[in-house]
């Protein structure tokens, strides 16, 4: 309820916490009541001021506020406001303040904010007011200036508010909701993660047919799915889906590429998070009956990929077996769902999978470095020594097979390491980074096994620094870094480095999953601030 001035402020204001602006305030009150006192054994209706009448209607309005009649309450506080002279600030501020209150009441909240501001300009330091103000910014869902006011309020009250605390945090929340819908913006990962999406498919036709080499120039005028495809070849990517677009809007004589357009349109939308253009791209083309049969495999594996993104295991297996079942050997079907299996824990039906896909497609590295690591998992899930040591055996050929294959050492690499055989690991990352230069997740990963390894963090930190600078859109290595950061106590840092890697997070499930360490990170923030580490650092957070 609204009323002139609470103790708590006096105390504030005695113990000389408030700076001259409060304490004008405080002299002010303290004279006011001494005169009032004074002036009450006189005959009032003679020698009432014009302050006093404001006063008078004040009360009045504080009376009528009770009672619950917030209309009344307004027009009294309207009278108080027209009739206190000017220079007493203080109490003006006060019946701007009361008036809000009453508008809160009502839930007229741009009324609110514009008293509040009243009040505010009066008096910057104004709790109340800021934390009335703040309320109906929520309210309004004014994120940025609800939390700036609520963190107002937090910092004056020397984080013991604990209303006030709990309001930053709801307010935190909110915002990330918010932001959570708003960022959906679709964002064009980094070249060597198209590129890696891509190749993880051996036998896409489309993706054949891109790679095909053309003479741009003595074809003309390009449109439609062959700009695309050169779009794709100088990787201006931004131009693929528009391009694409334009070979879909074609009639059907003029259109040549339709397929391959859709496939290429839905790689991209899913590439960008925009999984539900994606997903209807690739239905279209399971639907269309004469589409190729590659093509269309290649559909349903791509479509059960926004499925797992999703979460929606159930229609991602379901379509893993239709495409198993129209193209029951390629090699590509039983490969990615041996991925899903093995996300799963699913080693056994994992390891089936891409020995399937290792018979149907020997040549393919991905594959053949894909089972060592699935035997590998499942041997130590089920204790059999003498496949573990056939895996290793089998990693150790495929790298010679495949000297040029990242994965293998990547994979071979997380292995050496979780078998605490840290020198290996180290060596093959340093290979891995030779041959594929632009890999930020390397670096990540070396960083990672430094720490665990020699508990080297200024190391660690600089390896995964290096992997932001050759490559700004890697969400593991913000989101790495960030987590390593919090351990630091480097929090206003690792909260920067948590909203950089939610700007790049392609799914909801990755967001989410990125708002709550960000969230974390705040909220430690905000007890280290409280313990006293200095409110100065509260400023990163908004
Ligand atoms: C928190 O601060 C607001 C604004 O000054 C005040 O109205 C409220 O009573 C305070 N709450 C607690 C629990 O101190
Ligand atoms: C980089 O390396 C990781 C393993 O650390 C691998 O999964 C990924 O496919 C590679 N490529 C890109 C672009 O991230
Ligand atoms: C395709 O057609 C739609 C509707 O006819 C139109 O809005 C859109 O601009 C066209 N896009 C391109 C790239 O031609
Ligand atoms: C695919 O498998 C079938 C048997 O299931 C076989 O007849 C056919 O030749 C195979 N096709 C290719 C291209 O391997
Ligand atoms: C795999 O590669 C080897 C050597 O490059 C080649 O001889 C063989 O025919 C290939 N196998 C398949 C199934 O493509």
């Amino acid at each position: 309820m609204p009323s002139s001035g609470s103790l708590k402020w006096q105390i504030a204001l005695g113990l000389g916490a408030v700076g001259a602006v409060g304490l004008a305030y405080w002299y002010l009150r303290t004279n006011k009541n001494q005169t009032l006192q004074t002036m009450g054994e006189l005959p009032q209706e003679k020698k009432e001021t014009p302050f006093m009448k404001a006063q008078r209607y004040k009360v009045e309005g504080n009376e009528q506020f009770k009672r619950g009649k917030y209309d009344e309450a307004i027009s009294c506080y309207n009278k108080a406001i027209e009739t206190i002279p000017e220079e007493f600030k203080a109490d003006l501020a006060m019946y701007y303040q009361n008036r809000a209150a009453a508008y809160e009441q009502l839930k007229k909240w741009s009324a609110v904010i514009s008293d509040c501001t009243r009040a505010i300009e009066l008096n910057n330091r104004y709790e109340k007011a800021l934390f009335r103000r703040a309320r109906a910014q929520e309210m309004t869902k004014d994120w940025v200036n609800a939390l700036d006011d609520v963190t107002s309020v937090c910092l004056l009250q020397n984080f013991g508010n604990q209303s006030a605390l709990l309001m930053a945090d709801r307010v935190l929340k909110e915002k990330n909701a918010a932001e959570a819908i708003k960022n959906r913006n679709p964002i064009i990962p980094s070249k060597n993660f198209i590129k890696t999406y891509f190749s993880s498919f051996s036998e896409d036709p489309v993706y054949k047919k891109l790679q095909e080499v053309t003479d741009p120039l003595g074809q003309g005028e390009l449109k439609g799915f062959l700009k695309a495809k050169l779009a794709f070849a100088t990787e201006k990517y931004d131009e693929v889906i528009p391009a694409c677009t334009e070979e879909l809007n074609l009639s059907e004589s003029e259109s040549n590429y339709k397929i391959e357009a859709l496939s290429l349109r839905g790689s991209f939308y899913f590439l960008t998070g925009q999984f539900k253009e994606a997903q209807e791209d690739f239905t279209t083309i399971i639907e269309t009956k004469d589409a190729d049969i590659l093509v269309k495999v290649n559909a349903y594996i791509k479509r059960s990929s926004i499925y797992m993104q999703t979460e929606k295991l159930h229609e991602c297996l379901e379509d893993f077996d239709k495409a198993a079942e129209l193209g029951p050997n390629i090699s590509d079907v039983f490969h990615h769902r041996g991925q899903v299996k093995l996300l799963m824990e699913r080693t056994e039906e994992a390891r089936a999978d891409f020995q399937k896909a290792v018979e149907l497609n020997p040549n393919f590295s991905v594959a053949v470095v894909q089972k060592c690591y699935s035997d590998y998992r499942h041997a130590m899930q089920s204790q059999d020594v003498g496949l573990l040591m056939q895996s290793m055996s089998d990693f150790r050929k495929a790298i010679e097979r495949f000297p040029n294959c990242p994965e293998t050492y990547i994979l071979f690499a997380q292995v050496k390491t979780e078998k605490q055989e840290f020198q290996d690991a180290e060596e093959l990352y340093q290979q891995a980074m030779k041959i594929d230069t632009n890999n930020a997740s390397v670096y990540v990963h070396r960083g990672l096994l430094l720490l665990q390894w020699k508990g080297d963090i200024e190391k660690a930190v600089e390896l995964m620094r290096e992997g932001i600078k050759i490559d700004e859109k890697s969400e593991f290595a913000y989101e790495t870094l960030g987590t390593v950061e919090v351990q630091r106590g480097n929090l206003v840092l690792a909260i920067d480095l948590f909203n950089k890697a939610i700007a790049l997070a392609r799914s909801e499930m990755e967001m989410v999953h990125l708002f709550s360490l960000r969230d974390a990170a705040a909220s430690q923030l905000k007890i280290a601030s409280k313990l006293g580490v200095g409110p100065d650092l509260l400023k990163g957070v908004s």
